[in-house]
């Protein structure tokens, strides 16, 4: 049975910050942002959004009622969480309008939680035919304002439809895995920002890459050469640059040009969008799609969640798969964003909503809104 990716989908919040302001702002050279880290844009939150709105906007993109119908399973892979008890997957089920005999949960391991979600996803779609999975990945990544961080912040979420005979991308079932017990980056409960020791976040997961791709070639005797392109989690672009250079000087010329060529064309919307921590390797698979993926091309994906736990898969691009895509409505989600001054991002930064906060819907530009706080429980409205 051919399972995996049957539809992708993404949601990015409608503002962004321009890097090179935010360079001015912090007195920092633009190159260092745009050429050493690698960004060019970063998508702000507004206080109404957050891990649930945000997936269910990236959801609620590529469902329709047969598909709500077909789903067994959803699952939300986040970092973000809004409660340390309900699942953001629970909420989920009114905002989306799905039936009840669903099993939906939540999954956190850093970026990785994602990737988690799509192996057991592929694992429930082999055990019950017929039956499809929902999978989302939804973050904000936030470091603190004046931070080494925060030019490599983000927000956003992807969904993905798994089911058998997919249209977009077939998984073939191809995995390594590992786990350390690393402290490159936590977020304690009590902290809204993250903390990080950024050099040893980026020495590790070069560390794990090379690990695993040794591995993967191992276990399943195969070269770069057998692989069109690699995708990589991509908290900002220039980190997986330095994951694909290690591979310079074991690769032909021209092998280590196309994995090069293919890999911006991965990194496209990253660079306009920032980190969305779990979502990153599935926003790099979406670039792709839009600007460069062709038909029967192999893929091989690097997920990396600090922590840590890394794995790479593989998969084949599927004939077809232009009709499921939409480049233009998924290129439009991109460039129909407004730009925010930093003097804004900063004020908004600090505004946190307490309980008996009610927010007024005619000031909200998203599908999906925290509508109120009432007794500590946050209250959801979709905006149509
Ligand atoms: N022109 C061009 N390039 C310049 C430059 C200039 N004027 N000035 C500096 N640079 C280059 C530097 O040479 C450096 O390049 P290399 O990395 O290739 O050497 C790059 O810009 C960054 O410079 P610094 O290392 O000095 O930057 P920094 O100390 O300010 O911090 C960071 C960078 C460590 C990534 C920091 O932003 C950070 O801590 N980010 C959060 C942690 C993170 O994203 N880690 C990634 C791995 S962990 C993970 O993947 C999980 C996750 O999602 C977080």
């Amino acid at each position: 049975m051919d399972i995996g990716i049957d539809k992708i989908g993404f949601y990015v919040p409608k503002d962004y910050i321009d890097i090179v302001e935010l360079a001015k702002a912090r007195d920092v050279d633009p190159d260092k942002f745009t050429i050493g880290i690698g960004q060019d844009k970063q998508a702000v939150p507004q206080p109404y959004q957050d891990a649930v709105t945000m997936a269910a906007s990236a959801a609620d993109s590529i469902l329709n009622s047969e598909d709500k119908q077909a789903i067994g399973l959803m699952i939300v892979g986040t970092e973000s969480s809004i409660d340390e008890s309900k699942s953001t997957a629970a909420f989920l089920m009114d905002l989306l309008d799905l039936p009840e005999d669903i099993r939906a949960y939540e999954i956190k391991q850093a970026c990785y939680g994602a990737t988690a979600g799509l192996q057991a996803a592929y694992d429930f779609v082999s055990l019950n035919p017929g039956k499809k999975a929902l999978v989302i990945a939804s973050d904000i990544a936030r470091y603190g304002i004046k931070t080494p961080g925060e030019v490599t912040q983000g927000a956003g979420s992807v969904a993905m439809l798994i089911g058998e005979d997919p249209r977009v991308v077939k998984l073939d079932h191809k995995s390594v895995y590992m786990t350390r017990n690393v402290g490159d980056f936590w977020r304690p409960t009590f902290s809204k920002v993250a903390f990080a020791r950024g050099k040893f976040s980026n020495q590790v997961y070069v560390d794990f890459f090379n690990t695993l791709w040794d591995k993967y070639q191992a276990k399943y005797d195969v070269t770069a050469d057998d692989f069109k392109t690699m995708l990589f989690h991509i908290p900002y672009t220039k980190m997986g640059t330095k994951a694909l250079r290690t591979l310079e000087d074991k690769l032909s010329p021209e092998k280590y040009a196309e994995l090069t060529a293919n890999y911006q064309e991965s990194i496209k919307f990253s660079r306009e969008v920032g980190n969305l921590y779990t979502g990153s390797l599935y926003l790099g698979l979406l670039s792709y799609l839009v600007n460069a993926a062709k038909a029967n091309e192999k893929l091989l994906f690097f997920s990396y969640g600090s922590g840590a736990v890394g794995e790479i898969f593989s998969g084949e691009i599927q004939p077809g798969f232009e009709k499921v895509i939409d480049k233009k409505a998924l290129q439009a989600v991109i460039d129909n964003r407004q730009k925010m001054s930093i003097s804004d991002y900063e004020k908004m930064y600090q505004i946190e909503y307490q309980d008996g906060t009610i927010v007024d819907p005619t000031a909200v530009d998203a599908e999906f809104y925290l509508s109120e706080i009432k007794e500590n429980e946050r209250l959801y409205k979709k905006n149509k």
